[in-house]
């Protein structure tokens, strides 16, 4: 078991120590502090297991999401993965498989579009209860999907690219979340994980949209902490500044010059740096909520302060 792995439930040990039994947190607190309680030790073992818990990742196709099903993958989890690109996700889901995923299945989704996304559902809760005879539940629910486009002034702006930002990065994780938190356990540390932006807390030039976006998100997971208070499911924003996956060629539709110029002589973060961070939060003990998570690279002081290299 590894420190990552790391988290606390409790064990319910009878008098007798000779049946053991897994208790809800909660419950096993209660009857420790209880002076009429049954007479029991209650041991406070590690070990979270992501090995076996489901996770469902949106925007799996590239990027954090595919760096997090393998990471994912690796504490041996099981991967509900979705996003557009079919091809992409097979790909992601093999390389998970690799990692040591114990399941990786893959289905369409658009986050812009409610029905998709409540297909994307009903096919992952067939799959957990499939294959668990109790019934599945899910542990981790990543909304990582979304994007910038282009990056044009107000005055600028196209409707299509605001219409596409505000649906995928805002509406999107509402539609997920809502649409999902049914799934999800109380108090054995379920966790909600919603990828932010650098750019939701500060603005730049061309950022409007994107901006708004990031900080919608934001928003959005302040408040469902707030809604989900008392249910024992966690809720996160990480939120990463300049990091190389796929973002800046979507920005930038398809122009690799502006894409290598966007990241010549620095060093950006990876999606691999995502991924172990998202690993990490949601394998903390059931009680410990990471609320915010601002990472930049070393390069990035601020958002327009960025060392290059000559
Ligand atoms: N890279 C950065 O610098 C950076 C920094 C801060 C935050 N972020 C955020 O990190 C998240 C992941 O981005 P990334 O950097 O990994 O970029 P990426 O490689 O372009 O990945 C974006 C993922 O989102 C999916 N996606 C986009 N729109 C979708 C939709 N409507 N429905 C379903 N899936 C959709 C894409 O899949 P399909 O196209 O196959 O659907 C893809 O899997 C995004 O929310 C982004 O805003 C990125």
């Amino acid at each position: 078991m590894t420190n990552r792995q790391t988290e606390f439930y409790w064990l319910v040990a009878r008098k007798n120590g000779t049946h053991l039994e897994t208790g809800d947190p909660m419950k096993a607190e209660q009857k420790k502090f209880s002076p009429s309680g049954p007479v029991c030790a209650i041991y406070q073992v590690m070990g979270l297991r992501l090995k076996d818990k489901w996770v469902l990742i949106t925007g799996a196709s590239s990027g954090f999401g595919a760096a997090a099903a393998r990471a994912f993958g690796a504490e041996g989890a099981k991967l509900l993965l979705g996003a557009r690109r079919m091809d992409r996700l097979e790909q992601a889901a093999a390389e998970a498989r690799t990692a040591g995923a114990s399941a990786a299945h893959f289905h369409a989704l658009d986050v812009s579009r409610t029905a998709s996304v409540e297909t994307f559902v009903a096919w992952a809760k067939a799959r957990m209860s499939g294959q668990t005879p109790e019934g599945g539940e899910l542990h981790i629910l990543i909304n990582n999907a979304g994007g910038a486009q282009g990056l044009d002034s107000v005055l600028e702006g196209k409707d299509d690219d605001w219409e596409t930002m505000l649906q995928s990065n805002v509406l999107g994780v509402l539609r997920m979340t809502r649409a999902a938190l049914p799934l999800m356990p109380h108090h054995l540390g379920a966790t909600i994980l919603n990828i932010g932006s650098l750019a939701g807390h500060v603005p730049y030039e061309g950022g409007s949209a994107y901006c708004a976006a990031k900080a919608g998100e934001l928003q959005i997971t302040r408040c469902l902490r707030l809604e989900l208070n008392g249910t024992g499911i966690r809720v996160s924003s990480i939120d990463p500044g300049l990091a190389r996956t796929e973002f800046a060629n979507v920005r930038f539709k398809g122009d690799e010059a502006r894409v290598n110029k966007l990241y010549e002589g620095t060093n950006p973060l990876v999606a691999e740096d995502i991924a172990e961070i998202l690993v990490w939060v949601a394998s903390r003990p059931a009680h410990v909520n990471i609320d915010e998570m601002l990472i930049k690279p070393v390069d990035q002081a601020a958002i327009h302060k960025v060392f290059r290299r000559k």
